[in-house]
């Protein structure tokens, strides 16, 4: 038996395999509301039909400010818990896990759909808040949080974390990577704060660590909660492997899980190694110094690469992302490379690979 198809249970939670799906925005609320759609359920819906042993949907925000786009998704109200339902319900039929990605964009919200910049107030864009009132290269500065106002922040993800929950899905990921809010508390290049949530690496952790508090208290002890962290910044004096890993051990006794490592996203300007794997040491360099489990991801796109990396670190699980979109039967396809028998989806038994 390959690792990659062996099981791995967190609280609740038993994944069929190793092979999750990475979060990845879709921007296509078209009622620019938050509220998810048919492309949503037949896209995930896909990805579980494909094989993948848990799915973390789109960064969600968990309040309308927190959106990078007027067409991400949210999870903030009913109507938004009620749409996913139905996306939730179908990945399980699936045998798939659904989690999802719980987001604030900070500084990094209300953007084009294709990313390029802010978008104006009058073009349907809002007022962005981060740690400080410095702005992410080229676009609109944010408006500082006031401390009273983290607060905010922190009962937002945990309604976030309620209704995701309420709308089926069986496991929570924070979205403290990429540059985003929670980043930017994170990132001493992006917080000057001069309160408990600035300064020491103690106090720009702090929002961060409340907030597992608070969800862990708010969903009881059998929901998994995940947190992605950029582990480095790429560039002296900022975020990096070091500090990702003391958090991540400050996280894990708040009741956090499993730490999903990524990279990059603070700042522009820093030149981010590329490659097959490319991620995979900064994985490395906190699974060795944690006790929970850490997932890789990036440019991972091949069944043996896949299964090389777990038989030779101390990584446990593997994300996939764009590889899933070019082929939302990625998970069954590897099965084959790897020679293992999976069970497919009754429906598509006759086009099974490797049999004519
Ligand atoms: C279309 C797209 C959307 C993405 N959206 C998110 C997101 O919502 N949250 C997140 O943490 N990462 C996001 N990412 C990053 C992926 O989760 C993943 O880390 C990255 O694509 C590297 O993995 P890959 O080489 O397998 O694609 C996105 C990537 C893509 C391609």
């Amino acid at each position: 038996m390959t690792k990659l198809f062996s099981p791995l249970s967190v609280r609740a939670i038993t994944t069929k395999n190793r092979i999750w799906v990475a979060p990845m925005c879709m921007y296509s609320c078209e009622g620019k509301d938050g509220v998810v759609g048919q492309f949503h359920l037949v896209h995930y819906g896909e990805r579980a039909l494909g094989g993948a042993g848990l799915i973390i949907v789109e960064a969600t925000a968990v309040r309308a400010d927190g959106r990078i786009t007027p067409w991400c998704a949210g999870i903030w109200n009913q109507a938004q818990v009620e749409a996913w339902k139905p996306v939730t319900a179908f990945m399980k039929t699936q045998g798939a896990v659904p989690a999802i990605q719980l987001a604030h964009a900070g500084r990094k919200a209300s953007t084009h759909r294709d990313g390029s910049g802010s978008i104006t107030l009058a073009e349907g864009g809002w007022q962005t808040v981060s740690s400080t009132d410095e702005a992410f290269t080229g676009y609109f500065a944010p408006r500082e949080l006031e401390t009273d106002d983290i607060r905010g922040i922190v009962d937002a993800l945990v309604n976030g974390a309620k209704n995701a929950v309420a709308a089926g899905f069986e496991a929570l990921e924070l979205h403290a990577a990429h540059g985003y809010l929670l980043h930017q508390f994170l990132s001493p290049l992006s917080n000057h704060r001069e309160d408990a949530y600035g300064g020491s690496l103690e106090n720009r952790a702090r929002l961060l660590v409340e907030t597992v508090i608070a969800i862990r208290a708010a969903v009881g002890d059998d929901v998994p909660l995940f947190i992605r962290f950029s582990a480095t910044d790429y560039r002296e004096g900022g975020w990096d492997e070091t500090q990702t890993a003391q958090v991540a051990k400050w996280c894990a006794e708040a009741g956090a899980d499993l730490f999903d490592i990524s990279s990059g996203g603070l700042i522009t300007g820093v030149t981010i190694p590329s490659g097959p794997g490319y991620q995979v040491p900064l994985s490395e360099f906190v699974a060795e110094r944690v006790e929970e489990p850490v997932t890789a991801v990036g440019q991972i796109t091949d069944a043996a690469q896949a299964e090389a990396i777990l038989q030779n670190s101390e990584v446990e699980v593997i994300m996939v992302g764009r590889a899933v979109l070019r082929d939302p039967h990625w998970p069954l396809r590897a099965a084959a490379e790897l020679g293992v028998e999976v069970e497919w989806p009754m429906q598509y038994a006759r086009g099974k690979f490797a049999k004519n």
